[in-house]
């Protein structure tokens, strides 16, 4: 789950004050095993709820309201993938005025959550019985993440979405029940989420910033505005890049790759409160190429042949542009994940950039997590408007802190 953020030139970063922006209430959030608002430091650190066994939960799912019924949405059938492609491409985040619209492609559905370990029960859909029509889905990844000192067996939770015509009806709170039912069905009892809204409690929170690629697009549908003081052809001049790389030994991530590459990643990943580990197979999953969805590029010593030392990559994910007369889609990069032993951190990520920009992004985003703060401005990526929070969910972080944006190590799509 993501929070869309645009670019907003000069806003100055405040620390986050979770308990004024909060709501007075949570109908939902308050019956749940989160980390509360109102909670003090005396909390211990691990699960909230007390230990339950797979025999003690629920055997038959929630209930629906009539017209509706659940259906698992199998990614491997193309139609079905459409479907969730087509509900969410229609329905699923904005930013907050409804300029600009998430779009995950049907490709980028299917590597994110037919991924090692995935069970078609955890894609969860809602259809109106007498359509079938898709009217809400959501879904659950496997994943091992580690908090501090703790390496729990969690899911990551995404696309939590509910048809537009369907909204404010307590649709949510059925979805985020139904799947924490399937989830537990399967002994796991611990999530990870994130989300631009403020929910009880966040584990940490953290900003999107954006470098320009294509600014004249940019400034055209109104993504980021002209500086002050500044013209189109100075503003084309500032962001401009050059046609290939600097690094030497810089190529595209191989499966041949996947051992050297989990175990840099493992490495560089212990160093923060918030991560996850990957064992070679997921390794091999998540830092693969495949055309507009995932870029994984690795430095292969020039003096050491076959010696893979730095990775990085980035994602695709694509916005709609609402009611612009010319153009239709925003193709946004992400940054993923950036290890580097070799090279310095700035001009792997540059690198990276340049590949983007010569695939046709017009614009690469990265948040203020891991090293990013180290190069976020001098690569002239400007702070967005929206905020990403981190959660987990059964899980209460010790002392009744939260973990800064630089200690944490976990990117979610
Ligand atoms: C998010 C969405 C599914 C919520 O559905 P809704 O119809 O607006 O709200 P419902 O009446 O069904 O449920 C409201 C409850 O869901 C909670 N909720 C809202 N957004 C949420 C989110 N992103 N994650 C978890 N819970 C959320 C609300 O806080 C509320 O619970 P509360 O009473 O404890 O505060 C829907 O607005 C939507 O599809 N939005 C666009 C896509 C999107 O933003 N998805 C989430 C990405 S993080």
């Amino acid at each position: 789950m993501e929070g869309f953020s645009s670019a907003e030139v000069g806003r100055k970063q405040c620390p986050v004050d979770y308990k004024r922006q909060a709501k007075d209430k949570y109908a939902f959030w308050e019956t749940q095993p989160v980390a509360q608002f109102r909670e003090g430091s005396e909390g211990v650190e691990g699960p909230i709820d007390a230990p339950k066994t797979v025999d003690d939960v629920r055997s038959e799912p929630y209930y629906l309201p009539e017209s509706f019924e659940w259906s698992i949405c199998n990614l491997n059938d193309d139609a079905v993938a459409e479907e969730v492609y087509e509900l969410l491409s229609n329905n699923y985040v904005e930013d907050d005025d409804s300029m600009f619209r998430f779009k995950y492609s049907a490709n980028f559905l299917k590597w994110c959550l037919l991924c090692p370990g995935h069970r078609l029960e955890w894609l969860v859909g809602v259809r109106v019985k007498a359509s079938q029509k898709l009217v809400g889905f959501i879904s659950a990844i496997p994943a091992h993440i580690r908090v501090r000192d703790n390496t729990v067996a969690m899911v990551e939770i995404n696309f939590l979405c509910v048809h537009k015509k369907l909204r404010a009806k307590r649709l949510a709170p059925l979805l985020i029940k139904e799947i924490t039912r399937r989830v537990n069905k399967c002994n796991i009892w611990q999530a990870a989420y994130t989300a631009g809204v403020l929910l009880p409690k966040p584990v940490a929170t953290c900003r999107y910033y954006h470098r320009s690629l294509n600014p004249r697009k940019l400034i055209d549908v109104g993504f980021s505005r002209l500086a002050p003081r500044m013209t189109m052809a100075r503003t084309i001049k500032l962001y401009k890049l050059p046609e290939t790389t600097f690094t030497p030994g810089l190529r595209e991530c191989r499966p041949d790759d996947v051992q050297q590459v989990t175990k840099l990643l493992n490495k560089h990943l212990g160093v923060y409160k918030l991560a996850p580990k990957f064992m070679p197979e997921e390794a091999a999953h998540w830092f693969q190429n495949i055309d507009d969805v995932i870029n994984t590029f690795v430095v292969e010593s020039p003096s050491t042949p076959g010696h893979v030392t730095d990775l990085v990559s980035f994602y695709t994910l694509p916005s709609s542009i609402l009611g612009h007369p010319q153009h239709t889609e925003l193709k946004a990069a992400y940054l993923y994940y950036v290890v580097v032993s070799s090279v310095p951190l700035r001009q792997l990520v540059f690198d990276a950039l340049v590949l983007a920009a010569t695939r046709g992004y017009d614009v690469f985003n990265a948040l203020d997590l891991m090293q990013n703060e180290t190069f976020l401005r001098e690569l002239k990526f400007g702070q967005g408007d929206g905020q990403l929070h981190y959660y987990l969910y059964n899980w209460r972080l010790g002392g009744g802190c939260s973990i800064s944006p630089q200690d944490v190590g976990l990117v979610l799509m």
